[in-house]
Formats: structure tokens, sequence, C-alpha cells
């Protein structure tokens, strides 16, 4: 038979070999079922604002490569970075292969390296330059006509905050958006979709300000706020164990349960990120965004369905239902700390004032712990404590549902004994997985009563960790399913029970007395208090 040459495809275009190719090495792949089988999305252009950024070497690239080779990604799909680097496609493409061979999960393979790099292409600028969008334009349509994109755009802003409103407004202005109703067809002209990275908004005025600049351009059912503690297989899995299983519905509630306790703590302190930190603090850094996230997921009703709107709907009434906090509350219910010079791990470690970058005056906090109530029927007197903290001793994530005691305790105890009640713990990192306490009785001829831990352990269990949490978020917003993004109420609601607590510690005359606390500690001795004055006291985990 005469083999007849095949025409070289003009340079990124997806020759028809190399589309069976391409088919042939990622639908072999072992990993792909585990990860998202039937879940295929269609040729896209992803645009990154700030590629080259840290964001997207660690965290953005490496996902998509293991997109790219486990689900499969089509063979059209195509990424076009921004930033003011002077890069060619062909720079641009190099470094992003260092930032996947250093960060991503699995070895990158020439074939499959190269299959993936025909897809990336670069565009130098100024975001504030109009005329980046003229040149983004060209290389959108021509990647449509080349790689099949199909007008389909995913956005993604990995840029500094300060540059949202201003990118949004640079996309609307040069014609590069089809704004998109919730009755409009996608198929007629393709689908566009923005994701924003967290921090959104500075507070609440501020994020409301940018939820209207973006919603001029953008319907809301097309923006995606990630929040990436949502895309973390164990945060889901506190959806799956409460609403597959039939066992813990019926105690979870004011009922039976004592006392809600979260804790998000970090033994690192600020490592390089002082500039941004310095205006962030604890409270918009962690507090805000994941904790009330984790709060909402713990606390919410059981939706009809899960997906984005009946998940969305739920999580928000849980936020509207946390009794606000006001002056009097805000001076009982919430401690601030910042980290003093201390040991972590047996290395000494200087305090916040003294890190590269901050000032030595700083009023930021490193910590914060507070209560929370939130005033309906399956929550009503049973309080939420939340602390996440700086240079504490361990880097631990984990949700403790505490239960009441027994009503009456028919077995005597040993003078000074007492039981603890049983106690529900989620991990979230590190040994992702669930343990349950429960007393039991100490093998013997007496009644001796002990807690012993029965344990759920991720790793064990499945034999391997989960994808990164950027991997499902990407493939989300691909796929068009915003069910683990945040909604614009959500924000919202989530900055105005911040709101007041901001403006109590910047108008109140104990800024000046911040609380200090050792590093390597558990924080400020005034979070021992907000639970003493309660007769509780703060789990070690
Ligand atoms: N890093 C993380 O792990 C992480 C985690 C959660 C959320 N985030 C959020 O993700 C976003 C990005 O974070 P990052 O850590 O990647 O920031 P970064 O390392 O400072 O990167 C910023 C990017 O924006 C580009 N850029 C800045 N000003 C520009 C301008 N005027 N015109 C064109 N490009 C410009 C920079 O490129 P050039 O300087 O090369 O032009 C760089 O690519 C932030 O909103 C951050 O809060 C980051």
């Amino acid at each position: 038979m005469i083999k007849t040459a095949t025409k070289a495809p003009p340079d990124g275009a997806v020759s028809p070999d190399r589309q069976i190719a391409d088919q042939t090495i990622r639908s072999t792949n072992p990993l792909r079922a585990g990860l998202a089988a039937d879940r295929n999305p269609q040729a896209c252009a992803m645009v990154i604002f700030g590629v080259s950024g840290d964001l997207t070497s660690r965290k953005l690239m490496p996902a998509l490569y293991d997109l790219y080779v486990t689900v499969p990604l089509p063979p059209g799909f195509t990424i076009i970075g921004i930033s003011r680097r002077d890069w060619s496609d062909e720079e641009f493409r190099s470094e992003m292969r260092k930032a996947v061979h250093e960060f991503a999960t699995r070895p990158i393979t020439d074939d499959t390296w190269d299959s993936f790099a025909r897809g990336l292409f670069y565009v130098s600028g100024n975001f504030d330059d109009p005329g980046i969008y003229g040149k983004l334009r060209e290389r959108l349509e021509s990647v449509d006509s080349e790689r099949g994109t199909n007008g389909n755009r995913l956005f993604y802003l990995a840029t500094p905050p300060s540059f949202y409103e201003e990118i949004s407004q640079g996309l609307g202005s040069a014609g590069l958006v089809r704004r998109q109703e919730i009755y409009s067809d996608p198929r007629a002209n393709g689908w566009n979709r923005i994701v924003i990275e967290k921090p959104f908004g500075h507070d609440l005025e501020s994020a409301q300000h940018l939820n209207m600049a973006i919603k001029q351009v953008f319907a809301e059912q097309q923006v995606y706020r990630i929040d990436h503690y949502l895309g973390k297989e164990t945060v889901q899995n506190v959806l799956a164990f409460r609403f597959a299983n039939i066992l813990f519905e019926p105690v979870w509630n004011r009922h039976y349960v004592d006392q809600v306790q979260i804790t998000v703590a970090e033994s690192l302190g600020i490592e390089n990120r002082a500039t941004y930190y310095e205006e962030a603090g604890a409270l918009r850094d962690m507090i805000q965004s994941h904790m009330l996230q984790l709060v909402s997921v713990v606390a919410m009703e059981p939706p009809a369905f899960f997906n984005g709107d009946a998940l969305r709907d739920e999580k928000v009434k849980v936020l509207r239902s946390v009794v606000p906090l006001n002056g009097e509350t805000i001076a009982h219910h919430v401690v601030r700390g910042q980290y003093a010079q201390g040991y972590v791990a047996g290395s000494e470690v200087p305090g916040y004032r003294d890190e590269d970058g901050v000032s030595p005056e700083s009023k930021t906090e490193t910590f914060v712990a507070l209560k929370l109530e939130i005033d309906n029927w399956r929550w009503n007197g049973v309080p939420f404590y939340l602390r996440t903290g700086k240079r504490l001793p361990r880097r631990v994530t984990e949700i403790a549902i505490q239960f009441k005691s027994v009503p009456h305790l028919m077995f005597k105890l040993t003078e000074g004994q007492s039981l603890p009640p049983n106690v529900l713990t989620m991990r979230i990192q590190p040994d992702e997985g669930i343990s349950l306490r429960v007393a039991a009785k100490v093998p013997g001829a007496g009644t001796k009563l002990q807690p012993v831990q029965m344990d759920f352990d991720y790793g064990a269990s499945f034999g391997q960790a989960g994808p990164d949490a950027y991997v499902r978020l990407l493939l989300d917003a691909m796929l068009g399913d915003p069910t683990l993004f945040a909604r614009d109420d959500e924000i919202d609601t989530a900055w105005s029970l911040m709101q007041p607590i901001m403006e109590a510690w910047s108008d109140s005359p104990w800024t000046q007395s911040l609380p200090m606390y050792e590093a390597g500690t558990w924080g400020p001795v005034e979070a021992e208090l907000l639970m003493a004055g309660d007769r509780r006291t703060w789990r070690r985990p």
C-alpha cells in the first residue's frame, strides 16, 4: 500500500494523526477512571492573566497538565498566557515545562509534553494597556480556527486583586466576552466564563463594587469565584459523609451537639508574602473565606440536588442565620493575636514584626479565635468556635463536632475519673480522614470505661491521595459546573459578617494593645479565656 505524505499542520494546529495519538496516550492512562470518568469538557481556550506568577507555576499549570494526561482534555485544548515578561511562545513553553516538572504529581514524558505544549501560546503586555486585549483577540481568533476551540473561552485571573476589575472591563470593551444569561444557548458561539482568584474584595464595600463591575461584563452564571478549600477532597467528603449516610443526620443538631470547633492551624509564618499578609491578616485571609465555607458545609440543610444553585442556596442560608457580631459581642467573642519570637518544631523563629517586609509596628493579626452562633432551628444554642493562626505548634485543619454527654451514666466512675463525650473529627489536612471518639469498656473483671478512637483514613482506604483541589476546580469550570465556586450573595454575606469586626479593630483603642503569643504555642491566653468563659476548652489537635 502506498502511504501518502501528511501535510504538516500550521504551528499550533492539531493534525489528525496527532489527535489519534493523543487520544491513545490519554485513554490508556489508568488514573483517568479514578479522576473524572465521563466528565470530558469541550475544546476551549483558557486565557491565564498573570501566567508568570507563583500560582500559575505551582498550581495551575501542573493541574492543567494533570488534567490533560488523565481526563483527557480534548486535543484542541489551548492555553494563552499573559504577563509583562518578554517571552516568545517557545520561551513560555520552556518556562511552563520547568514549572510542571517541579510541581506536577507525575513525571513528564516527552510525548505528552510535546502534545500539551503545542497548545501553549503567549501574549506579552501590561493589563492597563488597552492594546493587549486587541492582541489577545487576534490569538483567540487564530486558535478558534486552527485548534477548533469554537469561541469557548475560560478567562482566569491569576493576578494581583487590584487588576480584577480592570481586566474584566478590558475584556468587555474589546468585545471578547459574550454575555450569557441563564437561557442563552452556548452552542451558538461557544461559552465564555471567568475564574477569579481569592481574595474577592478587601471588605464588604470593595467586594460589592467588584461584583458590580464584573457583572457589567459577565452574567453571574459566567462568574466562577474560586476558594480552593471547596475543591479539597476532604471538604467534599464532609458533604458525602453527612448526606450519603443515614446515621449522622438524626444527631446533627442542637439536641445532640454541644459545640463545634473548627481549627485551621499553620506552623509556617508568612514566608515571602509580607506585602499581601500585612494588608490581609488572618481574619480576611482565613476566616472570611475558607473557614466560613467550612461552617457552611457543616451546618447547611440537606440540598435537594448536588448542583450549583441547590448547594449554594443552602450554604448562603447558613451564613444569613449567623448572629451578627456587634461592639459588645466582638469584645467578648472575638480574640486576635500576633506571634512573637519562639520555637516551632525545635527551631527558633522570629516574631511577626521581625519578618522581612513587615512593619516593626504592625498591628496585623496572625491569629483569630471567635465564637459564632447560628440562629436557626437546627443550631440554636450550639456555639461554633473558629480558630486560625500562623506559627502554631503544628499544621492541621480539622472540624470537630463534640456531642453532649449521656443524660444518665449508669456506670460508676472511679474517684476523679470523667468520661469525655463523643467527638466526631473530620481532618482536612494532614492525615485526611474521620475519627469518632466513643467510650468502651476496658477488658477485665471490673467495669472501667475509657475513650477509644474509631478511625477512617483516606490514604489507607483508597490507596492514593485525591488530586489537588485545582485539578477538580479547573475541570468543573471547563464543564460549566459552579457548585464548588462561591456565588455573589455568599461573598457579600461572608463579608458582611466580618465587616463589624474589621471596623471595631480599626476604631477601637485596643488596637494599641494587640495580644501577642509565643510562636509555637496555641495562641494568646485571651483565646483560652474566651473558652473558659463558656466552661469549655480548645482541643489540642
Ligand atoms: N500563590 C498562591 O499560592 C495563591 C493561592 C491562593 C490565591 N492566590 C491568588 O492568586 C493571584 C495571583 O497570585 P500569585 O501568587 O501568582 O501572584 P504573583 O506571583 O505576584 O504573580 C502576579 C502575576 O501578575 C502579573 N502582573 C502583575 N502586574 C501586571 C501588569 N500590570 N500587567 C501584566 N501582568 C502583570 C505578573 O507578571 P509579571 O510581573 O511577569 O509581569 C505575574 O504573572 C492573587 O490574587 C493571589 O491572591 C495565590
